[in-house]
């Protein structure tokens, strides 16, 4: 596969001669074989002909980087950020938003496809240029003390450049460098902004969602784009349709978004969360519903035997079988799973369907612009 090396096997480092990506994957990659060898390329398009710094090589596949485009798609643009290349945050800068979430739909057709059999036939939905939607960032410090980002799959902080970090709202994008040597937290939130080591952070700071305020601990868990909340709040409404007097399960709850739409709804809602300190705080946002903090498979069979709705909205490794089984097992009406990692989704969509549910509706969201993440949301009923 490589150009030099004394053996056969490449390594890192290497340049590949020119090759012609195939396919978008799960982490938005660009598929391409090499010597029969399959290399996974970042800041690729389908159907490119590029050659390829490899990064990683493993016995099964390798990682690689383009490092020269030869044929460039027509899809292909400059990127907007001058540090896009080293950057961790943003892998699809060579992308405009349109452009990227037509991969984002195919990323997610072919998982939803191939694992959970369902023929997914929506759009990914926009709301922005990909730009100006963060409203949390962390900070690294550089070796001279300024301000940056982690790099891709690395430690090495890449300074910010003068205009500071573009899919960042406003007030956090470019934080004026401040003496100190640890990270640096910035939230914009509904109370204002913070922007400090994490020593100096206040403990909590304000967001508010239609009528509904929540405290949020100031480096705590808070969907990230600033649109998320009312989106997958109103979205999650739509799918539930939950009724007054229903019994509601908000798993993998924080500090209680989806608990207080259920519980303005009239719904029995308990949630369920690992973070003690989120759920302290839940318990303050939503007065009217049941919390309990602990691990989701451990404590669901604390909650009652019964569901109308449940909402499930685990982090990136997914619910699990434990998890679904145990929610199916509840006979819910309605299951509005809300995923950031579309594999696990479909992952956890297949048990499901084996378990007795069919896949009724999903919608992809566009709330991560300018990088390959995708929001989802499936709903389940039983079959
Ligand atoms: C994607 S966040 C969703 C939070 C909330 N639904 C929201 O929208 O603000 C996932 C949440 O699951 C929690 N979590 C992760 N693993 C867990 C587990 N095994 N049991 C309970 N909670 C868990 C995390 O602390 C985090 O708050």
């Amino acid at each position: 596969m490589g150009t030099g090396g004394s053996d056969d096997r490449p390594s890192a480092g290497e340049l590949t001669a020119p090759v012609r990506v195939g396919p978008i994957a799960h982490g938005g990659h660009c598929v391409a074989r090499v010597d029969g060898a399959v290399v996974f390329v970042r800041h690729a398009i389908p159907g490119e002909l590029v050659t390829i710094r490899l990064t990683q090589v493993r016995s099964r596949f390798a990682r690689g980087e383009v490092a020269e485009v030869i044929e460039a798609s027509p899809q292909r643009r400059t990127p907007p950020c001058p540090i896009a290349a080293e950057c961790g945050g943003c892998d699809f800068q060579h992308l405009s938003a349109p452009d990227s979430r037509e991969l984002k739909r195919q990323v997610v057709a072919e998982l939803l496809g191939h694992q959970a059999g369902y023929a997914f036939d929506g759009e990914v939905e926009g709301f922005d240029d990909g730009f100006g939607w963060r409203t949390r960032m962390r900070y690294h410090r550089g070796a001279d003390g300024s301000l940056g980002l982690r790099g891709s799959r690395s430690e090495q902080v890449v300074a910010l450049p003068a205009e500071g970090c573009r899919i960042a709202v406003a007030g956090i994008a470019a934080p004026a460098t401040a003496p100190g040597r640890g990270p640096v937290i910035a939230a914009a939130a509904a109370s204002g902004t913070i922007i400090a080591e994490p020593a100096e952070l206040p403990s909590t700071v304000t967001e508010q969602v239609g009528e509904n305020r929540f405290e949020v601990a100031a480096d705590g868990f808070w969907q990230p784009h600033r649109l998320a909340p009312r989106i997958l709040t109103e979205a999650v409404l739509d799918a539930l349709q939950p009724a007054p007097g229903e019994i509601a399960f908000d798993l993998f709850c924080g500090v209680g978004l989806f608990a207080a739409a259920l519980s303005d709804a009239g719904c029995q809602v308990w949630g369920v969360e690992g973070d003690r300190r989120a759920i302290d705080l839940a318990r303050r946002n939503v007065a009217g519903a049941r919390f309990l903090a602990g691990d989701v498979a451990r404590t669901l069979r604390r909650l009652p035997e019964r569901a109308g709705v449940v909402v499930l909205d685990p982090p990136r490794s997914g619910a699990g079988r434990q998890v679904i089984s145990q929610v199916i097992a509840r006979r819910p009406r309605a299951i509005a799973y809300v995923a950031c990692d579309p594999a696990a989704l479909a992952r956890d969509l297949a048990t499901a369907v084996q378990l007795g549910y069919r896949i009724d509706a999903v919608r992809a969201f566009d709330l991560f612009g300018t990088t390959h993440h995708v929001e989802s949301l499936a709903t389940l009923r039983p079959a």
